[in-house]
Formats: structure tokens, C-alpha cells, sequence
């Protein structure tokens, strides 16, 4: 393999109208990929929100154009310049700057700082392990936190918003194999609320169906909360989360901002984690993947498309649009 080996990949260009647009390419070579002490051949990449969000031009996410997204990776180690790995080994990259200003996944091959990549752990193939990606360590690392209060069980079930999403889906079977009951809350109707419940809800709510009033606090309702769509309902879970109880927050496609009272924290210890799946530490992450690797494996096929690199436009668009339902996986 030289530096001038070619690859396919997913670029996304900004032409001089500025507008962005994402092709298939294949005479990408790598002496083209960033600087990093391992080089992956990838084979399997995943779908996330913030690739929607890069691949079509969001600053808040990358910068830089023309720039190949994917903030998640599997593959297997091509060449090492570290201790850490050696060729052949397989690894799972997630988080970081992977995907954002630094090429990613949605590539045959990535190259990246060691500390980006975890071993794969035995027990998840590489498929399985983009079928989580940054969804499934994102919604692994919410319900830890659930499981980290004491009285998570006692005190009524999980609820789980924007539940059709990739965090949702994930954390709902999650919550379920845990032994959790789950509510899950989304807007859609239709059949894909019957999938919900075959992946372990107990209860499909529609948003306009969670209690809102200016009350300080409200019925205790939940023992935990793995909120992944933000915005000004996250008031109202706060104050319907039972005492001791645990609200996550991940994500804000409903909005960035909510306001408070001090009341449901100080009179019943509801507790607010903010879940930031990019900057975990090495040895969290690999704790976290080992879990999902054995007494948190849970088979995702079912909630799952696979996709190549000429359906990534179309999956963005749908993304998007809020019509995109569980995960979408990529073999490259
Ligand atoms: N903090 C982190 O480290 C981290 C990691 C991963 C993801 N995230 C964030 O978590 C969120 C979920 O990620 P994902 O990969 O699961 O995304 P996704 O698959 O696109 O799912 C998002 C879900 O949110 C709901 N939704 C979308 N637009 C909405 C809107 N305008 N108002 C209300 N609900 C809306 C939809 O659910 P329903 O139609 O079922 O209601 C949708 O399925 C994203 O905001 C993402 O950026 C954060």
C-alpha cells in the first residue's frame, strides 16, 4: 500500500454559490487523509445526526470543505506508528474530532490519532459494533448514568423522547434488556409505534400527551429521563421526574435553551446529566463498549438499514426532515 493508493469515499464539496454537495468519489488517495498514527481500513461506518448536519455545510459542526463526514468507524488496523495497536487489530473510532474537521468514516479508509480508537471488544462484530455507533455508546453512556442513582427502579419507568431516533431506539431495547420499563414519546404515528413497543416500550406516548403547567413541579413521574431532543420540554420533565431520579440530555433538535426552577433539585434530588459522547476518556470508553459487548449486547437488525456510499445523500435528507427511523449503517 503506497500513499498514492486510491479510495472510495463520501466527499462534500461547497461549490462558488455556496452551496454543499456530497458525491461518491473514488480517486481519493491516501497521502490525502489527515495526519495520524493509524491508518483503518474501514468496513463498516454509521449514519448520526451531526453527519446530517456536516454533510450539508452546518458550521457548527465542520468548517472545512471539501470534507469527508462519518464520525464513526470499524475496521482494522492498516498500519501503526503506536504502541497502542498493531496491524490487523480491529478497531472501533468514535468521537473526537473524527467526522467534524478531521476526515471520517464515510471512507475505505481513515487515519487518526491512536487515542481516537478502541479495540473492538469480543463479543461484537464490526458490524454490530456501527450498528451502536455513536448512537448506541451515546445512549449506553445515558442509561450508566440512569443505573447510577440508586432508586431508578423503584420509582416508575424510563421515559425516552425523539424515541423513533438512533440514541432512542438503542436506549429503549437497552432499558428493556435491562429490566427498565420503558415510555417512549414520539411524534410520529403510524406502525413505527408498534415497532417501539416490540422493542421493549411498555407505553408510545405522543408528545402533547406529557403533562406541561407553570406548577414548579408536577406529578412524580419517571425515574429516569434519556431526553435526546432538548428544547423547552425538558422544564417539564425536570418536574415530572421522580425523586432521586435522573434526567440525561443529549441532544437539541427541538432547541438548545429550557428554563428551570431550583425546586425539583433541591426538594426531590433530581439530578440533570449532560451526556457528551465526543470527549470521553479511554478507559470509559472501552468500559462502556466492553458492556455493550456482553451484559448490554442487545440485536439491533431489526432497527437497522444498510446502506453504501451512494445512499448517504438520501439518508441526510432524511435525517433532516425527522422521517428517518433507527439506525442506518454503511459498508464500505
Ligand atoms: N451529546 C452527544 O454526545 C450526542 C451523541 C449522539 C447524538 N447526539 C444528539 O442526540 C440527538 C439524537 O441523535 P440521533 O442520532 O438519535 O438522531 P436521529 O436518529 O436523527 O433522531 C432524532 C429524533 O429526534 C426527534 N426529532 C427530530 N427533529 C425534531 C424536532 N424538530 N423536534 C422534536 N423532535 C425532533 C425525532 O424523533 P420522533 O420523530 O420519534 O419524535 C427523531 O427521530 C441529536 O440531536 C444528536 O445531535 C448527541
Amino acid at each position: 500500500m503506497s500513499a498514492t493508493t486510491r479510495f472510495s469515499a463520501y466527499l462534500v464539496t461547497q461549490n462558488d454559490k455556496g452551496a454543499f454537495q456530497g458525491e461518491v468519489r473514488t480517486d481519493l488517495a491516501l497521502d490525502q487523509l489527515p495526519a495520524g498514527e493509524l491508518l483503518v481500513r474501514v468496513d463498516y461506518s454509521s449514519i448520526n445526526y451531526k453527519d446530517a448536519l456536516s454533510a450539508t455545510g452546518s458550521p457548527g459542526v465542520t468548517r472545512q470543505y471539501p470534507h469527508i463526514p462519518g464520525i464513526d468507524a470499524a475496521g482494522t488496523v492498516a498500519a501503526s506508528a503506536s504502541g497502542l495497536f498493531a496491524v490487523g487489530d480491529p478497531v472501533i473510532v468514535t468521537g473526537y474530532r473524527l467526522g467534524m474537521d478531521h476526515w471520517g468514516g464515510f471512507a475505505q479508509y481513515v487515519r487518526v490519532p491512536a487515542e481516537w480508537a478502541v479495540p473492538l471488544p469480543v463479543g461484537l462484530s464490526p458490524v454490530e459494533s456501527m450498528r451502536l455507533g455513536t448512537a448506541g455508546f451515546t445512549a449506553a453512556l445515558a442509561v450508566d448514568a440512569i443505573l447510577s442513582q440508586e432508586r431508578h427502579r423503584a420509582d416508575g419507568p424510563v421515559l425516552v423522547t425523539g424515541a423513533t431516533g438512533g440514541v432512542a431506539m438503542v436506549a429503549i431495547a437497552l432499558l428493556a434488556k435491562l429490566g427498565c420499563p420503558v415510555t417512549a414519546v414520539t411524534r410520529k404515528e403510524g406502525p413505527v409505534r408498534g415497532r417501539l413497543r416490540q422493542l421493549g416500550a411498555q407505553e408510545v406516548l405522543a408528545p402533547e400527551a406529557l403533562e406541561t403547567s407553570d406548577r414548579p413541579m408536577l406529578k412524580e413521574r419517571w425515574s429516569g429521563v434519556v431526553d435526546t431532543i432538548g428544547g423547552a420540554g425538558l422544564e417539564y420533565l425536570v418536574k415530572s421526574t421522580a425523586a432521586g431520579g435522573m434526567v440525561t440530555t443529549c441532544g437539541m433538535a427541538a432547541g438548545n435553551r429550557f428554563s428551570s426552577s431550583v425546586f425539583p433539585f433541591i426538594l426531590r434530588g433530581v439530578s440533570l446529566a449532560g451526556i457528551d459522547s465526543v470527549n470521553q476518556p479511554a478507559a470509559r470508553r472501552v468500559r462502556i463498549w466492553s458492556h455493550l459487548a456482553t451484559d448490554w449486547h442487545v440485536d439491533l437488525e431489526r432497527i437497522c438499514t444498510e446502506i453504501g456510499l451512494d445512499g448517504i445523500t438520501g439518508c441526510v435528507r432524511e435525517i433532516l426532515a425527522g422521517t428517518h427511523v433507527g439506525r442506518t449503517v454503511v459498508k464500505l
